[in-house]
């Protein structure tokens, strides 16, 4: 075979396997792969619309763009010409000018009405969603280094927000640190929750199930623990959880102080392999001293955020109820 067939067949063989980890690439499921996860609600799937109309215009551009200086590097190469040897000189071509500042004109505009047009769905409640009811209103507030959710009923989550599906929920989102960023990706894209400002962030659930996120911001040494999950349920067992919770968040039945424990004080004095950042609590006299614990939850100490600040007395005293069992050094996670 002469070296010239060789050398082609050797680039067209480089050039399919590549072809082929890229497909495999981006057909790979969750979390691996090109794909967006979800969609799992309309929100995020006009955000998916605009991802893969953005993917195929750039990927056809950069397809074309580096298909043609592969082509021009073998089609006008050396071939054993002096270096010295001039090209010959061209002076302007208005027809392919024009061409080449139109086209991309062109393609932005598409682009940019395409978004356009997509934009004011991402972010307000479905109009499929509007039967069930008013949206759902909840708080949520970013703290280093945990997501605090409030309901209208007095209802008081961490990390975990519990949703009914099909329903407009609509997130009241701020901060009372540091910038954080608010994001469940198969529900919706990224919001800042920035202290002193209040956003606000449309989602509903298309299906039932339970969504990961992750805060989206660095904000401090354990940013990559403040996590968030929202678990969507029928409108019924929602509704029934929703009162029940209520009920036992009023009389102090419920694990409040548990979910307040682990979702806030165990990211950073966590007893087992998570955590650990701060010293073990197991043991120490602070935990049966309410004013000494109120006031450290307060205002903080060292490198101790100021977790519990702005915190309502239900929950100040379902955390302060929760950790006497700790003081002992007998505990456990
Ligand atoms: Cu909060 Cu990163």
């Amino acid at each position: 075979m002469p070296s010239r067939v060789r050398r082609r067949a050797l680039a067209l063989v480089v050039v399919a396997l590549l072809g082929l980890v890229l497909v495999q690439v981006a057909l790979a499921g969750d979390p691996a792969g090109l794909s967006p996860r979800g969609p799992d609600s309309p929100q995020a799937a006009k955000i998916e619309d605009i991802y893969w109309v953005l993917i195929a215009i750039t990927g056809a551009i950069f397809i074309l763009v580096e298909g043609a200086l592969i082509l021009f590097i073998i089609r006008f190469r050396n071939r054993g010409r002096s270096k010295t040897a001039e090209g010959p000189e061209i002076h302007g071509a208005t027809r392919l000018e024009l061409i080449w500042t139109a086209i991309p004109v062109v393609i932005l505009a598409a682009i940019a009405a395409f978004v356009l047009v997509k934009l004011p769905g991402i972010n307000s409640g479905a109009d499929s969603a509007k039967a069930a009811g008013p949206p759902l209103v909840v708080k949520v507030q970013g703290r280093q280094f945990y997501w605090n959710f409030v309901y209208p009923n007095g209802v008081i989550q961490v990390e975990r927000m519990r949703v009914p599906e099909h329903r407009n929920v609509k997130l009241i989102i701020n901060s009372e640190d540091v910038n954080h960023s608010w994001w469940i990706p198969a529900l919706q894209g990224k919001f800042d929750a920035i202290p002193g400002k209040t956003n606000h962030l449309w989602f509903t659930a298309d299906r039932a199930g339970t969504f990961q996120g992750q805060c989206g911001e660095f904000c401090g040494y354990e940013h990559p623990h403040m996590t968030a999950a929202i678990q969507a349920l029928p409108n019924s067992d929602f509704q029934s959880w929703y009162t029940s919770e209520a009920a036992a968040q009023a009389n102090g039945t419920s694990d409040l102080g548990k979910m307040t424990f682990d979702g806030v004080c165990a990211t950073c004095h966590g007893f087992k392999a998570q955590g650990g950042y701060g010293p073990d609590l197991r043991g120490n006299p602070v935990l049966q001293q309410r004013d000494a614990l109120t006031t450290l939850l307060e205002n903080g100490r060292n490198q101790m955020p100021a977790v519990g600040k702005g915190w309502s007395d239900r929950q100040l005293n379902a955390l302060l109820a929760y950790v006497k069992r700790f003081s002992g050094g007998t505990g456990g996670g």
